[in-house]
């Protein structure tokens, strides 16, 4: 299959890489740095774009800057990167998991609802592969209890929500460009807000307390160095000019396959709220109901479909929670979903449309195996 591999470059990732190589200045104060958190945020709806080395200390950053810390409890969802979780536990908080959506793989409002204490401070939800989360319920909540949102949209480049974009719903949203994202380089996060206390307070922890028109080395908080290097900005910024076309391009072969594969009963797909508006499909996640799960994977793979037979765990089944602090309310669904579920990886739909076309078959073709080698 003509699949492009993933992350790709040309020579405009070369040009501006010269560029930066070619001045005095290759770390966090290059120009190239400031310019890609401005147009990121403002791309995310948001005013401040605080560039970090990845979105997992960007995650620990935000919790850092709200005073999240012992004797606190945050609610993540069952599923979603390890770091989601771990960011509350590396500051020293409770993470407490709930329960997902069953069609939407999103936390589940009620099941966040049901886990407030009043020792909650914090929720982090997570768009699923791109799909924005029922933000409009969880907002209540945490209007409600006087909690914040913050978002981790590491999954979530350009999502949008009736006209808003991922992170631009909480107070702070957090973004990975790790190796895998739809926009990468190879590592790299920022956290984006519209907050002025909050972006001036991430910005200076990230850049070692220093504030901005003071001496270089007048230190004014506790910080430390997250900043995302010029060489990562330079890529991001060649590969931010393909984002919106390539969104484009996955949202059309999605509905493509979607179109050619609709009478497949066995394949149910994530399902987005219909007011989302744009969708970055990072993970295009389905359950396949023809039996068993790795069978299916392992033919779609063997067909050459990039497919990820779904987190092998929820996140409080992996080792270091039977070990660390947490709280874990009842998941059903998510223990569900860890069986039955898969991804296809967002490079198959930067396909050529013949290609959409061989993926339906394998899809048909690997319900059709998967269902005779259960009845057999
Ligand atoms: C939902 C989620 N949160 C956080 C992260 C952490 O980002 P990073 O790998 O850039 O540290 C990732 C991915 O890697 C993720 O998928």
């Amino acid at each position: 299959m003509q699949i492009p591999t993933w992350p790709r470059a040309d020579e405009r990732e070369a040009e501006l890489l010269r560029m930066v190589l070619d001045s005095p200045q290759w770390g966090g104060f290059h120009p190239f740095v400031a310019e890609f958190e401005r147009s990121f945020a403002a791309y995310q709806h948001c005013r401040y774009g605080i560039g970090a080395m990845n979105g997992s200390v960007t995650l620990e950053l935000a919790l850092e800057v709200l005073g999240i810390g012992p004797g606190d409890e945050v609610i993540v969802p069952a599923i979603s990167f390890i770091t989601t979780a771990t960011a509350v536990s590396r500051a020293g908080a409770t993470p407490v998991f709930v329960d997902i959506e069953a069609d939407s793989y999103n936390i589940d409002p009620h099941r966040v609802r049901e886990a407030v204490t009043p020792k909650t401070k914090a929720v982090i939800p997570v768009h699923f592969g791109g799909v924005i989360c029922d933000v409009k319920a969880l907002l209540e909540i945490c209007r409600e209890y006087d909690l914040v949102l913050l978002e981790d949209a590491a999954h979530a480049h350009g999502s949008e929500h009736d006209g808003k974009r991922a992170g631009s719903f909480g107070l702070v949203g957090s973004f990975s460009f790790q190796n895998g994202k739809v926009l990468t380089a190879g590592e790299g996060g920022m956290l984006v807000t519209s907050d002025d206390s909050f972006a001036e307070r991430a910005r200076s922890i990230a850049n070692c307390g220093r504030v901005p028109g003071r001496s270089f080395y007048e230190h004014h908080a506790l910080g430390t160095n997250f900043r995302l290097s010029a060489l990562h900005a330079a890529i991001l910024v060649a590969q931010f000019e393909r984002l919106p076309e390539q969104i484009l391009q996955r949202e059309t072969n999605l509905r493509i396959l979607k179109n050619l594969t609709g009478d497949i009963k066995e394949i149910v797909w994530q399902i987005q709220s219909p007011e989302q508006t744009q969708n970055a499909h990072y993970l295009v996640t389905g359950r396949a109901d023809c039996g068993t799960r790795n069978e299916f994977c392992r033919r779609l793979a063997a067909a050459g479909v990039p497919v990820t037979p779904f987190y092998p765990h929820t996140l409080y089944q992996n080792p270091v929670y039977q070990r660390e602090k947490c709280r874990v309310m009842p998941c059903p669904i998510a223990e569900t979903r860890i069986h039955d579920s898969f991804w296809l990886s967002h490079r198959a739909f930067l396909a050529p449309q013949e290609t959409i076309q061989e993926i339906a078959d394998a899809l048909r073709a690997a319900v059709s195996a998967s269902r005779v080698s259960v009845l057999s």
